[in-house]
This record gives structure tokens, C-alpha cells and sequence, in this order.
């Protein structure tokens, strides 16, 4: 069979792998992909948002099943389009997609359904938003309502600074539209903890939880990017915090949507943190999240395409899903100047890599034999290992033999896992 797999990054590279250990498959077209994946995918260069295109291709070509990806594409309702040319597909429906699309969404269906997370308040008034900030406890969380690449979230240590995020958010519209409603909400503390969840908006099964590192900067100092990195499992996400979650938000979550009549299948990606009132939810995604799905794919022993395609049919009960008994430790290396401005078109070399190790690539394109980067996050290098200690090693090594000019990453990808496992 042929599949589609929407999207272009190294979170897409990561299910493209993990698809093709299945020999029913004979092509996996991605829909743009990158000159990184082309070993393991036919590269059609259309884009992830152009619906249109999208759908021309589908019309066009042989497929049997779609995996949607981005978040962009879900929200605008690329899985309602396919399936209604009756290709099925594994991602959530723009009705579902809202839980990450609109924050505001979110936080209400969590008050409404006692799920726990930070108290909050919405505005769409920049008035009233900068009155309520004389009075608000200090640091305030200001995040736009709408989708915004990730970095609609700004956290103020100051009044201030929490002013000049409304302004920026309200009146700048630094982030377009998604900023003409924002949440003001509590700052809450806390290890912070990923889990990836398969759901067929009855059953639902967490996948290896991870820890992502947002910053740029080793310490995570610097500013906030996609994700320098992964590690999985991650060891704040104990047993005894697993049971609270399944009980007081992952089966709440999916029931709520249900009730809502937005029945959510696909992944939900649950952002948490552990505070010491228990686990909260930070965010929803309603997707895979990068670089957490370059950790938590190799890991998976079941065959991918048979659990979401018991995702897409409504039948994820029948399905055990297995995780290997080992870590796994993703290296993003990024280009000088990431996230703010870099150079692209500089040539990459990949050496030897060794066992248990994958290289999924976010940002490059290939100009006859060489590969070339086109983006800020060029690839991660995802190894295994018995001990988390034994992955972050092996990652690093491998790390060292890929080079490319001004190529950076962060040193210390699992140090804090490694501290927590140790306490
Ligand atoms: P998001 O874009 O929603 O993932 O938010 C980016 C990051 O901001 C999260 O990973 C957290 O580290 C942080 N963050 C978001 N909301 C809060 C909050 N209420 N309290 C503390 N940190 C937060
Ligand atoms: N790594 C965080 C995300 O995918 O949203």
C-alpha cells in the first residue's frame, strides 16, 4: 500500500522511519519532506498548508492512508478534506484540532471538566488585560489564543514586562490574529514532563513520556526554540504520577472532547508539569511533538501503521501497544544563530553512525549528492542505550561525526534527567 505523510521536519522523518519497518508498504510520499529523507520517502515538495495541492496529489495518486502531522494543517482540516475523498487518516478533524488551536478552547474545557492547570483569565480587551495586570500575582504567563509556531507563550518576571506582552500580543499583533485573544495565567513550577498519546476518543495509551529542552542555550539559558533535544523515558514521570494522569487528565481529556462532540483521534500530546499539587497540564497538542517523537518512536516495538489505523477505525482497545525497556537520547544540531536569523546552503557531512542510532532531518535539501541545510533546526541524532547515561553518550558520539560550517547544539541534553534519576 501507499501512504502520505504531510509535513517536512524531523518529527516527520521519525514516522517515516518508523512506518517503513512495515514491508506492506511500498511508497510513503511526503507531502513537502526534505532532501534529508529522500531514502525513505518520495519528496513531493508540495506544502504542508496548501490544501489545495494536498488534495490535487491525493486525486492524482494511489493512496491508502494519510498521516497529517503539523498542527497548522490539522486546524485548517486537511484530515476532514481527505477523508471525505475517502482516504483514511490518522490525525484529529479541525473540530477536534481546536484543542490546540485555540488556547482559549482549551483552558475552558479544562475548567469546565475539572481538569487540573493553571488558573487563568481571558481577554480580549488590551484595557481590561493591562488592569487586570496591576493587581495579578507576578510572573504572569501571557499567551496568545491561536497557533503561532510555538512561540505565542511569553512568561513576565515583571509587570512590565507582562505589559509589554499584551501591547506586543494586542496591539503589535506580533502574532497576527492568534494574538486578538490571549490568557493571562498563573505561573506555575514544577519538572515538566511530555507525554504522546494515541487515542481513538475512547481508549487511550500514553506512549514513553519524555522531557524536552526548550531553550537554546546549555543551562536552558538562551531563547525559546522548537526543542534542542529529548531524552525518554523521562524519570519525573513516575507510576505513581502515570496513575494520577490517567485518571485526573488523559481520560477526563478525552471524554470531555467527546462530550463536547469534538471526539479527538490521533495523537494527544499532553505538556505537563509536576507541581507539588500534583501533575497539571501546561498545554494540549494535537499532534506528535518535535523533537519528542524522534525519542519516543524508536522506542516503539508495535508496528505504527497497524496502531493508527486501529486509532483511525475506533478500535485502539484490541491493540497492545509496546515500548522497548530502554532510553533514548535525540541531539538536535541547529544552525549558528538559531532562533533568530542564520545561514542557510552550508554542506553537511553524515560519517559513520552506529548502532541504534538514527538521524531524522528537519532542515535540508539535497543539490545533486550533497545535502544541504535549509533551515534552523537541521537534524537530530537519536541513539539508544540500556541506561539513559549509556544514550546521551552514545548520541553525543555520534553527534561528533556529523559536521557542518557553524553547526550548534546544547552539550547538555539529558544532564537534568540524569541528576533526577540520581535523587
Ligand atoms: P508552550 O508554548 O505552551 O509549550 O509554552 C512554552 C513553555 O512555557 C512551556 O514549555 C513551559 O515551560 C512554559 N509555560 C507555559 N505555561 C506556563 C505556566 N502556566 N507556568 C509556568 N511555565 C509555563
Ligand atoms: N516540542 C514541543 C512541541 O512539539 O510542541
Amino acid at each position: 500500500m501507499n501512504l502520505m505523510v504531510i509535513g517536512g521536519g524531523g518529527r516527520e522523518h521519525a514516522l517515516i522511519k518508523k512506518l517503513r519497518e512495515n514491508k506492506n508498504i511500498e511508497t510513503i510520499y511526503a507531502l513537502p519532506g526534505n532532501g534529508g529523507m529522500t531514502d525513505d520517502a518520495v519528496c513531493t515538495g508540495i506544502g504542508a498548508t496548501d490544501l489545495d495541492g494536498i488534495k490535487a496529489f491525493a486525486g492524482e495518486n494511489q493512496v491508502d492512508y494519510a498521516v497529517v502531522a503539523p498542527d497548522d494543517p490539522l486546524a485548517m482540516g486537511c484530515v476532514d478534506m481527505l477523508t471525505e475523498m475517502g482516504i483514511p487518516c490518522f490525525g484529529p478533524d479541525r473540530g477536534a484540532a481546536v484543542i490546540e488551536a485555540s488556547k482559549v478552547f482549551a483552558k475552558d474545557l479544562m475548567k469546565k471538566y475539572g481538569i487540573p492547570t493553571a488558573e487563568y483569565r481571558v481577554f480580549d480587551d488590551m484595557d481590561e488585560a493591562l488592569e487586570y495586570l496591576k493587581t495579578a500575582p507576578i510572573p504572569a504567563v501571557v499567551k496568545a489564543d491561536g497557533l503561532a509556531l510555538g512561540k505565542g507563550v511569553i512568561i513576565a518576571e515583571t509587570r512590565e514586562a507582562a505589559e509589554d506582552a499584551v501591547r506586543s500580543m494586542m496591539e503589535e499583533k506580533a502574532f497576527g490574529e492568534s494574538g486578538s485573544r490571549i490568557v493571562i495565567e498563573e505561573f506555575l513550577t514544577g519538572p515538566e514532563v511530555s507525554v504522546l498519546s494515541f487515542t481513538d476518543g475512547e481508549t487511550v495509551v500514553p506512549m514513553v513520556s519524555s522531557m524536552d529542552h526548550k531553550r537554546a542555550l546549555d543551562g536552558d539559558k538562551g531563547l525559546n526554540t522548537g526543542g534542542m533535544g529529548t531524552v525518554a523515558p523521562n524519570p519525573y514521570y513516575t507510576q505513581e504520577i502515570a496513575d494520577r494522569c490517567m485518571n485526573e487528565i488523559f481520560l477526563p481529556t478525552i471524554r470531555a472532547m467527546k462530550a463536547e462532540d469534538r471526539e479527538f483521534r490521533g495523537c494527544l500530546y499532553f505538556g505537563l508539569m509536576i507541581t507539588d499539587k500534583g501533575p497539571k497540564v501546561i498545554e494540549y497538542n494535537c499532534r506528535f511533538g518535535d523533537p519528542e517523537t524522534q525519542v519516543v518512536l524508536p522506542l516503539l516495538k508495535t508496528d505504527l501503521l497497524t496502531v493508527m489505523q486501529a486509532v483511525t477505525e475506533g478500535r485502539l482497545s484490541e491493540i497492545n501497544v509496546e515500548f522497548a525497556d530502554k532510553h533514548a537520547c535525540c541531539v538536535v544540531m541547529a544552525s549558528g544563530g538559531y532562533p533568530k536569523a542564520y545561514e542557510k546552503g552550508k554542506k553537511i557531512t553524515i560519517g559513520e553512525m552506529s548502532e541504534d542510532t538514527y538521524v531524522f532531518v528537519a532542515g535540508a535539501r539535497r543539490e545533486g549528492e550533497e545535502l544541504l541545510t535549509s533551515g534552523g533546526r537541521v537534524l537530530g541524532v537519536t541513539s539508544l542505550g540500556n541506561t539513559l547515561g549509556e544514550a546521551i553518550e552514545r548520541a553525543y558520539e555520534n553527534v561528533e561525526n556529523i559536521s557542518f560550517d557553524k553547526a550548534f547544539y546544547r552539550r547538555d541534553i539529558g544532564k537534568k534527567a540524569l541528576e533526577a534519576e540520581r535523587n
